[in-house]
């Protein structure tokens, strides 16, 4: 991996030691590369050039603001799920006209929240959720751009707590409605119909189900616009995968190679065309450093105890994830299995399994492919506070997170009257 190397037996994050970060800040600690990220990002824009294309960064796979800055600041928008998220992208100074709003349980609150700071589209996941737009927006007096998600009904080949395209899911509304729900959008005066969306699922390393959405798709705006409702644009999700494990995805620039090709066969390339691409933007430009507490031989196995757990890197735990684990000193000392795991009172909290590491306690760790769905997805549990995270910019490293105090995660709690 270009930015997480090693140079002699040292982990490096670009020109920046590992060790040297884990020493300044402590672990456990998220570290991410921002060339990392911006080199993720020149991929897709290398397959767009020349085309009409948004790439809206979906901020669930890490929503750290120094994070959004880094995407606004090269061109990117936002696909956002929440209230919160929209109050980040604010904060981060991204731009809210390229700002995507998707999820299937939008309230009220957050519809007004969005129209009155003008994002660029809701992205809508059923018939009720579109009635319930065009009341809060007739009650602003305003129109509310939208793109219907649609369910392409393909198997992504991905793991399935996070395929998402499939007809048993709660994603979307069904291909075989998707023309009526547009008619019904297009009758809506608090409705401005702009745009298509789907997204299959998360980690895909095929291009296979890919390209077999865009067909349906295709069918599909063939099919609305033939009804008499135009299609500005077509939003194609997010998921491509990244190397976890051996994992093999097409890059970014390969893939939309293959679907330009497919859109301009049909007639379709000169449409607009967004993205919402998370994981693959983030995920392989970060790590967690963490300290090897104790080794603990055992008879059936023997464990390696880390200072990061199940809730500061749920993935292994939610789904049985794999990240490489690695020394931040490498060592040529005999190697023993161990199963990676951190203090949470969970038989569940482990972060790699059989791994061959040569390590003492106080050595530290690198977990890799920690940039996405990592921090956003952690939490408190055992009263553990949440990490501190830097960035990393060519040799210079900024703190973009304090490490939470324990005062901090009872900060908003009150006891009883006394
Ligand atoms: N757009 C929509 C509507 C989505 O639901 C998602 C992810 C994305 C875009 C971005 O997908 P990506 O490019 O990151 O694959 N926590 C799981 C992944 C959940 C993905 C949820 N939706 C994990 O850690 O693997």
């Amino acid at each position: 991996h270009p930015h997480v190397l090693y140079r002699d037996d040292q982990l490096f994050v670009d020109q920046v030691p590992a060790a040297q970060l884990a020493e300044q800040f402590g672990t456990p600690l998220f570290v991410y590369s921002k060339a990392a990220m911006l080199d993720a990002l020149a991929a897709y824009q290398r397959g767009f050039a020349g085309r009409r294309a948004q790439i809206c960064y979906a901020m669930k796979a890490n929503s750290s603001l120094a994070i959004l800055q880094v995407f606004a600041q090269a061109g990117c928008g936002f696909d956002i799920v929440s209230a919160g998220e929209l109050a980040r992208v604010q904060a981060a100074g991204g731009d809210l006209s390229k700002v995507i709003f998707s999820g299937v349980g939008k309230t009220r609150a957050e519809m007004r929240q969005a129209l009155q700071l003008g994002i660029g589209c809701f992205n809508v996941e059923s018939e009720s959720e579109l009635e319930v737009l065009n009341e809060v927006a007739l009650s602003l007096q305003v129109q509310a751009p939208v793109s219907i998600r649609v369910n392409p009904n393909v198997d992504p080949k991905t793991h399935p707590y996070i395929s998402t395209g499939l007809k048993g899911n709660k994603f979307g509304v069904a291909h075989d409605r998707a023309v009526q729900t547009y008619q019904r959008a297009a009758g809506l005066p608090g409705l401005r119909v702009v745009g298509i969306d789907c997204h299959i699922g998360s980690q895909i390393t095929q291009v296979d189900p890919y390209l077999d959405a865009m067909d349906r798709i295709l069918d599909l705006v063939e099919a609305i616009e033939q009804a008499g409702v135009p299609i500005h644009h077509i939003d194609f999700g997010g998921g491509l995968g990244i190397n976890y494990n051996g994992d093999t995805p097409p890059e970014a620039d390969a893939l939309w190679a293959r679907l330009l090709a497919k859109l301009d066969a049909r007639g379709f390339g000169q449409r607009q065309l967004m993205i919402e691409p998370g994981r693959s933007l983030v995920g392989n430009a970060g790590i967690c450093l963490t300290e090897v507490l104790y080794l603990k031989p055992g008879e059936q196995k023997n464990f390696c105890i880390v200072d990061a757990a199940m809730n500061d890197l749920p993935r292994p735990a939610m789904y049985e994830a794999f990240h490489g684990i690695v020394p931040v000193q490498a060592s040529r000392a005999q190697a023993t299995l161990y199963d990676v795991v951190g203090p949470v009172c969970e038989s569940g909290d482990w972060i790699g399994r059989e791994r061959a590491l040569a390590v003492q306690p106080g050595d530290q760790l690198a977990v890799l492919s920690a940039g996405a769905y990592c921090m956003s997805m952690s939490s408190n549990y055992n009263t553990r506070g949440r990490l501190a995270e830097v960035l990393v910019d060519e040799a210079g490293a900024h703190l973009i997170r304090r490490r939470e105090t324990a005062q901090d995660t009872f900060a908003l709690e009150n006891l009883l009257p006394a």
